[in-house]
């Protein structure tokens, strides 16, 4: 019989995700062996010719089953790393995306103590954050309490539980205080849109994460209309955006009386950050 090996089994994994048109295939075969053996992912280089045991072998065989029915791969290893840190998600939360590393980059080009973070899922975002910055505290909120429940999670997870509150709230409905950033990634598709998603993303995130229902714009209105009263002067605000919405997300910032707006690509070089400053005097 054939020596079962990891490298052998990642070129089995990776052979038939392919032949059913996964766009990552390595990559997803990778993450699945990974954890399948228990170990991070950045460590199976140095087990490829390992053999591989039968119950790892039927674990990795039954994420490979879940993956070819296209379920995501976060969601059959039940969380992802974002900016270096492991997050549990649930069928509540958004699976973090490697794209919101843009706004953690931009948040962390300046210093800030306080932190609000609009529509936190699974987290990623403030607790990323927070776990960088040791004297910064926050609030993050969510209209989902499944979603919170989440985030607490991983905020014990990673050590910051004592340093962030967690609200349910309507964006700015149930917070008070000011504070020197805000940060959302907010639901920006735009109904109609629905229909071209992948289905790991239309049919395994939550809609309440994905869309507005309405033109993908709704959050960003709520946002720009609270955002003067709750940043402290000089207060910094970031929100993610889809890569067409730039120009609208801008005009919506500047119309509330925000200055220093600007447009951020990803590595991708697609806008993906919009930034904007409450002024020294400005809106009270
Ligand atoms: C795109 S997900 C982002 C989650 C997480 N911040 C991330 O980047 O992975 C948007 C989040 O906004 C939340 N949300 C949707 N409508 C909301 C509202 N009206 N008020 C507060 N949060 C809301 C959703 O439940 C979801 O967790």
């Amino acid at each position: 019989m054939t020596r079962r090996t990891v490298q052998t089994e990642l070129a089995f994994g990776a052979d038939s995700l392919r032949n059913i048109g996964i766009e990552t295939p390595e990559r997803d075969a990778r993450r699945l062996m990974a954890a399948a053996l228990g170990i991070p992912p950045d460590r199976l280089a140095l087990h490829l010719r390992d053999e591989i045991d039968d119950d790892a072998f039927y674990r990795y065989l039954g994420f490979l089953e879940e993956r070819w029915t296209r379920e995501p791969v976060a969601r059959i290893v039940g969380g992802r790393l974002f900016w270096g840190r492991w997050f549990h998600i649930s069928e509540a939360v958004l699976d973090p995306r490697p794209e919101t590393e843009t706004l953690i980059e931009l948040a962390l080009s300046e210093p800030f103590s306080e932190l609000l973070d609009l529509g936190t899922g699974s987290g990623c975002i403030a607790i990323s954050l927070l776990a960088e910055r040791g004297e910064a505290i926050g609030i993050a909120t969510d209209l989902s309490e499944s979603a919170l429940e989440i985030a607490r999670w991983n905020a014990r997870e990673h050590g910051v539980e004592q340093r962030v509150a967690f609200e349910t709230s309507d964006w700015f409905a149930g917070v008070g205080g000011r504070y020197d950033l805000i940060v959302s990634n907010p639901p920006y598709i735009a109904a109609e849109e629905m229909d071209c998603l992948a289905p790991e993303v239309r049919d395994h995130d939550p809609h309440l994460a994905l869309t507005d229902g309405a033109d993908g714009l709704t959050a960003y209105r709520a946002i720009a209309a609270g955002a003067p009263a709750y940043l402290t002067p000089g207060g910094r605000l970031l929100v993610e955006i889809g890569y067409r919405q730039g120009p609208a997300v801008a005009q919506l910032f500047k119309a509330a009386g925000l200055e220093d707006v600007a447009v951020h690509p990803d590595l991708d070089g697609r806008d993906r950050v919009v930034s904007a400053r409450r002024g020294q005097t400005g809106v009270s």
